[in-house]
């Protein structure tokens, strides 16, 4: 059988991940209270695994309780949450997947409305809203509150809540740790310069707006095993005439790859209200395409892969070491099978439970 480099295993530092396909973190917004996963989680992730995926991504899950996004995002900062998230890891991982949380800080967009009410503003504290917190006191947009700019020794106390996040996720069965350094959460809103005006060390030039950064990869690097995959989720630009761009991204990830990451997942956009983008089928990969080839780390690309074909074209055209698929898993969790039946003639990854409707099965009626 001939197997596309899609679904061909990757290696990265203890763990085997049996395909290159990767589900992308996407916030559900469904926690009941105090950030602790449900139901709907299990469903949510369990599906991508029943459907063939290498890896499955525990959407952005806050550090401490003022970095979720709303009230109803997930946290790992107290070890309830460890016994929440324990049934969705062990259960990604029984279907042959491998379990990944990616782990975040909102910091100036937390404290915000889900998508579905409206209108959109930041919370107060009688809808169970908080204080936010941020690089610098700049809001993101008028429906934003004014962020508190931290102190030197408030952005080391982060840090150390990452650390202490990875740890616990790893303690949950997590085997893939990503940071959330992207779309302007907090250390995103650190690299830009336009939403960080600070004049300590954690502002200024590229090596100061990267500093919370690295800080805080060290610290969690640190904090986990060798053995353990570290991911780092960046934009890659912030797609705004002046901003963050994709220079910019490959110096941090040169500085990141010697900090000890092992894959640079290239998204981008999210810092500024004022962005233009457009996007069409693969539009983000150039930026994996090129980290990969200028830092010479491991990427993955993101951004409108919906067919197998593409997919594959990414991976064997060196573009990328994996692909980050979202909205497709989501309208389709089988979409693996799929892809490997087009690109492999089998698909090597169907449940035992589902083979009887698997795509070579013959079937002579009922039986059970
Ligand atoms: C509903 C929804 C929730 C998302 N939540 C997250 C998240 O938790 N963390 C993150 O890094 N990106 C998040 N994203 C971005 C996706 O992970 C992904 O990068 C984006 O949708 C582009 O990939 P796609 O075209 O395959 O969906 C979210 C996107 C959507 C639509």
């Amino acid at each position: 059988m001939v197997i596309s480099k899609l679904f061909s295993p990757i290696e990265i530092r203890g763990v085997t991940i049996p395909n290159r396909v990767f589900y992308s973190p996407m916030c559900e917004y469904s926690c009941d209270s105090d950030g602790l996963a449900t139901d709907w989680h299990m469903v949510h992730l369990g599906s991508k695994a029943v459907g063939g995926a290498g890896l499955v991504m525990a959407e952005a899950t806050a550090v401490t309780p003022v970095g979720r996004l709303t009230p109803s995002c997930p946290g790992i900062w107290s070890d309830a949450h460890i016994d929440a998230w324990r049934p969705v890891a062990k259960f990604i991982e029984s279907q042959g997947a491998v379990p990944a949380i990616q782990i975040a800080h909102g910091g100036r967009k937390a404290s915000y409305t889900r998508p579905w009410d409206f209108p959109k503003r930041n919370l107060e504290a009688e809808e169970d809203g908080w204080p936010i917190v941020g690089p610098s006191s700049v809001p993101f947009d008028d429906t934003y509150a004014v962020p508190h700019e931290l102190t030197k020794s408030e952005i080391n106390q982060i840090s150390q809540n990452f650390a202490q996040g990875a740890v616990r996720s790893l303690d949950a069965g997590f085997e893939v740790i990503e940071l959330h350094f992207a779309h302007g959460y907090l250390a995103s809103s650190f690299m830009s310069p336009l939403s960080n005006s600070r004049e300590d060390e954690y502002g200024g030039s590229l090596e100061n707006r990267c500093r919370f950064a690295l800080e805080t990869i060290e610290s969690v690097r640190n904090a986990i095993p060798e053995s353990t995959p570290l991911f780092v989720r960046i934009s890659s630009t912030e797609f705004v005439e002046g901003g963050w761009d994709i220079e910019d991204a490959i110096q941090l990830s040169k500085w990141m790859k010697d900090t000890g990451v092992d894959l640079v997942d290239a998204s981008a956009g999210g810092n500024s209200a004022n962005q233009t983008v457009n996007p069409s089928p693969g539009y983000m990969v150039p930026f994996a395409d090129a980290i990969r080839r200028e830092a010479e780390i491991m990427t993955g690309a993101v951004g409108l892969i919906t067919e197998a074909n593409q997919a594959e074209r990414i991976l064997v055209e060196g573009n990328a070491d994996a692909v980050f698929i979202g909205r497709e898993l989501m309208r389709n969790p089988y979409w693996p099978l799929y892809a490997q039946a087009q690109l492999d003639g089998k698909s090597e990854h169907w449940p035992i439970q589902y083979e009887r409707s698997s795509f070579d099965a013959t079937y002579a009626g009922p039986k059970a």
